[in-house]
């Protein structure tokens, strides 16, 4: 009988501290998420420097956590798979230097994984049965990708955005809007009580690229020129402009490339509008559409250990010189 595989997975690019233990690369036996957001809502976004802090705070009892609820020993993990890019130096360090001391302690062997990459795996963990080949947009805080993903760790790179990812727009139209740090479950929930019924301007290039600043930009200036404005129908607007755009791409991508499988991923992914969307345009193009459960939408670590396995079993190991890659792009 084949022997189980146990990846530890460790998290903390940004405001999340997260430990997880998953077993085979899809199933989760633990996976302890230390959310900083309500130290950072007093500042109104992430402030890189106490993230850091927070996270050499917590991170060894994250650990224990993850192994406790997960019911193995530190022994039976099989490998040790951490973010070490993208995403806030400081952040990254703490994770790395704590992955690389516990395998240098366990003789357990490192595995670096892209964080972006780990939001795509996150759909391996929801949907057992899904493998690449398949389309995949990931949406989140940072980052706003369409991808070709050939392989569990070969990806090709049709589009992404030219100015800000579209949580980044979700998160400034939220504090323009006055509803605070952070934005993008607020204007997802103010959203459903207002109509979509004004007009904003759609950005559209020949290729897969995006572009959110406009729209952004349209927002904050209505806002700022029409103080009474409904916010609701303001943030339903916003929200339906945006899933038009990146629908508009998609359906391209599914014609051109013949794919039928579309994945979403990251934290934006969370967004009970664009899933809805999604979902529609999955039955009318009969093709079908992958979304990650919501917790592992956002940042996690069980998505970095389903990652890592897949690096696991082809026995692609980092060693102890490992450094934090705050720009790693996915195609590295
Ligand atoms: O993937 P993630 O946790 O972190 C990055 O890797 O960037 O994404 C965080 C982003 C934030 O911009 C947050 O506002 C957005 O995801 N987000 C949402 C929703 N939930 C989280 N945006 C729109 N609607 C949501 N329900
Ligand atoms: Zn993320």
């Amino acid at each position: 009988m084949k022997k189980d595989i146990y990846i530890m997975g460790i998290e903390s690019s940004c405001d999340e501290t997260s430990i997880a233990i998953v077993k085979n690369g899809r199933e989760v036996l633990s996976n302890v998420i230390n959310s900083q957001i309500k130290i950072h809502t007093e500042y109104g976004g992430v402030v890189p420097e106490i993230a850091s802090r927070c996270h050499t705070e917590v991170i060894n009892s994250i650990m224990k956590q993850a192994l406790k609820e997960a019911g193995i020993t530190l022994e039976q993990v099989d490998g040790i798979a951490v973010t070490y890019g993208p995403g806030l130096v400081g952040a990254l360090l703490v994770g790395v230097s704590y992955a690389k001391a516990l395998s240098f302690a366990t003789g357990k062997p490192l595995i670096a994984v892209n964080h972006i990459a780990g939001h795509i795996s996150a759909n391996y963990i929801t949907y057992k049965e899904l493998e690449p080949p398949f389309l995949c947009l990931i949406i989140s805080g940072g980052h706003t990708y369409l991808v070709n993903v050939k392989d569990y760790n070969e990806f090709e790179i049709l589009g992404k955005t030219r100015d800000d990812a579209v949580g980044e727009a979700f998160d400034k139209v939220a504090r323009v809007v006055g509803l605070g740090y952070p934005g993008g479950p607020k204007v997802d929930n103010l959203a459903k009580e207002g109509e979509a019924n004004i007009n904003l301007p759609l950005t559209h290039f020949d290729n897969y690229d995006f572009s959110f600043s406009g729209i952004k930009t349209a927002v904050i200036n209505l806002n700022h020129k029409t103080p009474d404005l409904n916010k609701a129908d303001l943030c339903a607007s916003f929200q339906k402009a945006v899933t038009t755009m990146l629908i508009n791409n998609v359906e391209k991508a599914v014609k051109e490339f013949n794919l039928d499988k579309i994945v979403l991923a990251g934290g934006v992914s969370r967004n009970s509008y664009i899933r809805k969307e999604f979902e529609k345009m999955g039955e009318r193009l009969n093709i079908k559409v992958y979304e990650p459960e919501p917790i592992l939408c956002t940042d996690n670590a069980a998505m970095i250990a389903a990652n890592g396995y897949y690096k696991f079993i082809k026995n692609e190991f980092a060693d102890l010189k490992l450094n934090a890659v705050p720009n790693l792009k996915l195609e590295q």
